[in-house]
């Protein structure tokens, strides 16, 4: 074959959809419920939003970014998440003029140039929310519970909440000096993306997946153990709320996230099903970034979750199990005459709100009954030479077998009667 899609990339084919459409409508029923409202934003934006948001020694912005200059010079990026757009679009809109505390959510695709794998694509989607204007733990959690709404009315089983705190940079600082001289004897050992982020931003090495950095952090010192008193209060009632919630979760502390714009809250939602990449969804607090993109000082928090991911996870527990195509009427048809009327009785119908089908590879009737069977018609209207001597259609209750003979007068009420009366 001449063309293949592109390594990291996904077609979704008419089978899958109906996956996709169920997710989607799951997270926009919880989301409006959580009366969160949808925004979208572009597919790429200026290069400078991203590398400033989630930061220049991160695996996203250091190689992951799909960049490319524009005529006149100008680099804009394929978007690699949505906080860093949708606080840009809050800032350019002012949507917090309006309102103190404004809830969105999206459901957008995503780019990262990152190395494909199971669970890892290059063209990948996210369903998320970002809460902008309170500092509240309350709203911590409540992202927490729209993420965890979502999971299980879809029925998930067995994910776990991991949960920590990095910090501000009152209580970053201090930690930052701690961690540089527990890594300075090791940095020979170090990868060189860590001896970099040694340099610039020490708590990333906590994040590196490599085995060579991983074992030289055995006994590292951790963020959560040298908050401030705001972090370390803020920490604990998120987990109080939680635990009042009957919400079971694990404090991890190593769980640092892949993006530089978090600040105290950090979670996860994983799952076993995964495998490396066990993450179905992350997020976390972000009070500083609305100030950093040129707003006032607004603390927000949010979460992204992996569409592929969450499929995955669907598909190995039999949570799609039952989905069929929805074809409920087939028409077939015998000769021009008969096929030009079952082209304007499927019109009638169809405008009329029933979704039906005809043959347009002029089939024995045979081999139309067959391909009525294989979409799963559950009535079937047969119009041959002898039936329209008559003025009349067979039609063919495809589960009971029965057949009854119906004036093609009119023949559209009847269908739309005997489909309401529970043949759908
Ligand atoms: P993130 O952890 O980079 O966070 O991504 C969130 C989720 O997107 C992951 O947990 C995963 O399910 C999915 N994901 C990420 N990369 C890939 C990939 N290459 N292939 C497939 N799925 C992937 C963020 O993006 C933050 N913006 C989340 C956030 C919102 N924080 C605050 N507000």
């Amino acid at each position: 074959m001449k063309y293949q899609l592109v390594k990291g990339t996904k077609d979704v084919l008419p089978e899958d959809a109906p996956r996709w459409r169920l997710i989607e409508e799951k997270v926009r029923g919880v989301m409006t419920r959580y009366n969160y409202r949808e925004i979208q934003t572009p597919i790429f934006e200026e290069t400078d939003l991203f590398a400033r948001s989630i930061g220049p020694y991160t695996d996203i912005v250091g190689k992951e970014m799909y960049t490319f200059q524009v005529r006149g010079g100008k680099s804009l990026t394929l978007k690699p998440e949505m906080t860093a757009p949708v606080v840009r679009a809050y800032l350019q809109h002012h949507l917090g003029e309006r309102a103190g505390l404004v809830k969105l959510y999206y459901l957008s695709p995503m780019f990262r140039q990152d190395r494909p794998q199971a669970g890892r694509f290059r063209q990948f989607h996210q369903f998320g929310a970002e809460a902008i204007g309170s500092a509240d733990p309350r709203i911590d959690v409540e992202t927490i519970l729209v993420a965890l709404r979502i999971y299980q009315e879809l029925g998930l089983k067995n994910t776990a909440l991991l949960l920590n705190s990095v910090g501000c940079p009152r209580c970053r600082r201090p930690y930052e000096e701690e961690l540089r001289a527990f890594l300075v004897g090791r940095l020979k050992g170090l990868c060189p993306d860590c001896r970099a982020r040694y340099r610039k931003n020490p708590i990333r090495v906590l994040d590196c997946k490599r085995e060579g950095c991983l074992s030289l952090l055995a006994g590292a010192p951790m963020i959560l153990d040298h908050l401030c008193d705001e972090c370390r209060e803020h920490f604990g009632e998120v987990q109080h709320l939680l635990k009042a919630l009957n919400i079971s979760f694990e404090v991890n502390k190593q769980l640092v996230r892949g993006l530089d714009y978090y600040t105290k809250t950090a979670y996860e939602v994983i799952s076993a099903e995964l495998g490396a990449q066990d993450s179905l969804g992350g997020g976390g607090r972000y009070d500083l970034l609305v100030s950093d993109l040129g707003g006032k000082a607004t603390p927000a928090v949010g979460f992204a979750a992996g569409m592929e991911r969450l499929i995955l996870v669907m598909e190995k527990q039999g949570l799609f199990a039952g989905d069929k195509p929805g074809t409920v009427l087939f028409i077939a048809a015998l000769g021009p005459e008969a096929q030009s009327r079952a082209l304007k009785l499927a019109e009638t119908l169809r405008g009329e709100g029933v979704p039906c089908e005809l043959d347009y590879l002029d089939r024995s009737l045979k081999a139309q009954l067959r391909e009525a069977n294989r979409q799963g018609a559950k009535l079937v209207v047969i119009i041959g030479e002898e039936e329209l001597k008559s003025n009349e259609a067979i039609i063919k209750d495809m589960k009971g077998g029965s057949q009854e003979k119906v004036p093609l007068e009119g023949i559209n009420s009847y269908i739309k009667q005997k489909i309401k009366a529970g043949l759908q």
